[in-house]
């Protein structure tokens, strides 16, 4: 099948193993063959428990990681040999905080606004509008290191809003929010989108957020896809595999294709140095 051109994203047999440890003589399959489309115009939700291939998944079809096998297509550009073009395409929001602390918010927006190449004219209007947009205009020349965690987010969220992206992806944008500071950010990617019909690719572990704004998602575990629909389809699936889900939720869907047995010990290494990357970038910021 010849991926179409107007679909936001394909990955078709994508696969990525991080080499580590000392001499590099470990190896760990973080993402093991997804086949992925994603709609233009759609919110998509890659859902999945903790190191189960999400971020990495992202970082490839954002071009932050090499795609060593497989196939990556943003807008119908490829990833590995188009990298500045898909760049140009794409606003990102990371798992780990990205703000530097010691900029005020202003400075931090338009600091991406350079490095997405938004035209030197426009810039300060962009910064402004994208600032605006994320209700930080009244705090914008304050130092981000005076912010709270809900306005550090919605910083990072103008910083990808500025070059006025057709595909945003979201890497947990909501956690540890307050619910207010929650439905905040998404009210406030939904007003961008219905604005400019940009399409979404998020994660979250909130599964009251991705029952409400995702139109489909893909279930993702051990760096494979276990299932993918709306949400609507995936409840039904669960009731069709399962009688004594009568009226699963999408935390039983969750539990349904990636639940694990945790006390078999499955928690790697790799998910503690996880925790100590996302601390140590935390300290940047808090
Ligand atoms: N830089 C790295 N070096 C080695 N292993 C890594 C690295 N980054 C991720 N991994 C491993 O790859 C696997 C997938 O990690 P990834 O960050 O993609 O998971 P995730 O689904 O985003 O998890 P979470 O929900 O905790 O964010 C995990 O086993 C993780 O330990
Ligand atoms: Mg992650």
């Amino acid at each position: 099948m010849t991926p179409a051109e107007d679909d936001a994203v394909v990955c078709r047999a994508l696969e990525y193993t991080f080499h580590h440890g000392r001499g590099k003589g470990r190896s760990t399959r973080a993402v093991d063959g997804i086949d992925l489309t994603v709609h233009t115009g759609e919110v998509f939700g890659l859902l999945g428990p903790n190191g189960a291939g999400k971020t990495t998944t992202i970082r490839a079809i954002t071009t932050l990681l090499p795609v060593p096998g497989g196939m990556v297509r943003v807008f119908g550009h490829d990833a590995a040999r188009r990298r500045m073009e898909v760049r140009r395409l794409l606003g990102y929001v990371p798992q780990q905080l990205s703000a530097e602390a010691g900029l005020t918010g202003r400075e931090n927006v338009a600091l991406f606004a350079r490095v997405f190449d938004v035209p030197r004219s426009e810039r300060a209007e962009r910064v402004a509008q994208a600032l605006a947009a994320v209700d930080l205009t009244e705090a914008a020349d304050r130092m981000a290191a005076t912010y709270s965690g809900g306005m550090v987010r919605r910083l990072e969220l103008a910083q990808a809003l500025v070059s006025a992206p057709r595909l945003l992806v979201l890497d947990e944008p909501t956690i540890g929010l307050d619910p207010i500071a929650r439905t905040g950010v998404w009210e406030r990617v939904d007003a961008v989108r219905r604005a400019t019909g940009m399409t979404v690719l998020v994660t979250t572990h909130y599964m009251d957020e991705a029952d409400r704004h995702c139109d489909r998602i893909a279930l993702m575990d051990r760096g494979r896809i276990r299932a993918l629909g709306t949400p609507a389809e995936l409840k039904a699936q669960v009731r069709e595999q399962d009688p004594h889900q009568t009226d699963p939720s999408l935390d039983d869907v969750f539990r349904h294709f990636a639940g694990r047995d945790l006390a078999r010990g499955e928690a790697s290494e790799g998910d503690f140095s996880d925790v100590r990357r996302t601390r140590r970038t935390a300290n940047r910021v808090g």
